[in-house]
């Protein structure tokens, strides 16, 4: 790029804060460098410094958390969260284990542990602003190749061949021929459930989640459940929508479209509508999962439950109930459930009926 510096100050202003309080050398890392230099937007920034994180976050005096284990430490400066770590090189003792960390003497060092050379640059932040590429990461970055740094990388680290689909989907880039050969032998058993469960979270965050899980399909990393990939899309498509994304939870319901297994909404969405009344009782009895699933699969009823049926409420309450001589227990519930059903069906308008159906129904059972 012609003018790094330009670009940077412009798209990083905050950084100046940093850059004034700066005594070591410190450098735009990751995700953050890869995405100046293919003009996307970001709002969060990784810096790495060659010296101490937590003394140069100090003297921006602002709020900051501290991960020792790591070196690292989150800031905010001017509504920014800014990442500061303290440049490091680590060791795997174990397949798949956390990573022994030390300090590194240098920005390359640092760059060296990372998962592809598109990741693997570096900006210092001095106003200079030359890039540091050991990996040849800005000529990935013009071909649209993902390639890891070394032929031990994924043994290192499984969850990088998730995140591999994850940067392959949401930039549209292949994998090298010898990346990919390694990729599909990754373990991804050596990592913990946790954290391959966190990667496949961030990769069903992404809008491009349907193709980043087809890929991971592909390179043989993970089973689809039968039609995973048209269902995916259609929850996708589904939480488009407001009230959806409100009533369940987005990432657990693509993963679970995608990796199954087949849960109740298979039933659901193949029953006979049911009427309102008895919609809403079967919906309360679900996860939002299942009937977001069933909804995707074509069950109309649940749209109308969620829009219109789950808002009908009684005019009468529990309280009235009691005051009408309806011991506290299970009867209340049972008599507000049938004045529900019954206004829900059409059966019941008003105060008045809600009453007599509630009461008719708290009473009618031993
Ligand atoms: N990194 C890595 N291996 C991992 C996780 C992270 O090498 N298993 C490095 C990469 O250099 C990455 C950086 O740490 O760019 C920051 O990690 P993360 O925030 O997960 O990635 P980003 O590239 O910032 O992703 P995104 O654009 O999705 O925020």
């Amino acid at each position: 790029m012609a003018d790094l510096a330009a670009a940077l100050r412009h798209a990083h202003p905050e950084l100046e804060v940093v850059r004034k309080q700066a005594e070591e050398p410190v450098y735009l890392v990751g995700g953050a460098v890869r995405d100046l230099l293919l003009g996307r937007p970001r709002a969060d920034v990784d810096l790495v410094v060659v010296g101490d994180a937590a003394a140069l976050a100090q003297r921006f005096g602002g709020p900051a958390v501290e991960h020792e284990r790591f070196g690292t430490v989150k800031v905010e400066v001017e509504g920014h969260e800014i990442d500061i770590a303290t440049a490091r090189s680590e060791s795997y003792p174990a397949p798949g284990a956390l990573p022994v960390v030390v300090p590194a003497e240098d920005i390359d060092a640092d760059l060296g542990r990372r998962d592809f050379t598109i990741n693997a640059m570096a900006i210092p932040i001095d106003g200079e602003a030359r890039l540091a590429d050991p990996h040849g990461g800005e000529g990935d970055l013009k071909e649209g190749i993902l390639r890891i740094l070394h032929p031990r990388s994924f043994e290192d680290d499984p969850t990088r061949a998730i995140r591999a689909a994850r940067y392959a989907a949401r930039l549209g880039f292949r994998l090298d021929p010898e990346t990919e050969e390694l990729l599909r032998k990754a373990d991804l058993d050596t990592v913990s459930a946790d954290r391959r469960r966190a990667e496949l979270e961030r990769l069903a965050g992404e809008e491009t989640a349907p193709r980043g899980y087809e890929l991971l399909a592909e390179w043989g990393l993970i089973e689809l459940r039968d039609g995973g990939l048209e269902l995916m899309q259609a929850v996708a498509d589904l939480f488009e929508r407001e009230h959806w994304a409100q009533f369940a939870p987005r990432e657990e319901v693509l993963i679970s479209a995608a990796l199954g297994p087949p849960g109740g909404e298979e039933l659901l969405a193949s029953m006979w509508p049911p009427t309102p009344g008895e919609g809403v009782e079967l919906a309360e009895q679900r996860d939002p999962v299942e009937l977001a699933l069933a909804r995707a699969m074509g069950a109309d009823w649940i749209e109308h439950y969620l829009t219109a049926w789950k808002n009908v409420t009684l005019e009468i309450d529990g309280n009235d109930l009691v005051e009408a001589g309806i011991p506290e227990g299970p009867a209340v519930g049972r008599g507000l459930r049938a004045a529900r059903r019954g206004r829900l069906e059409g059966e019941v308008w008003g105060r008045d009926q809600e009453l007599a159906a509630a009461l008719e129904a708290a009473r009618g059972v031993a």
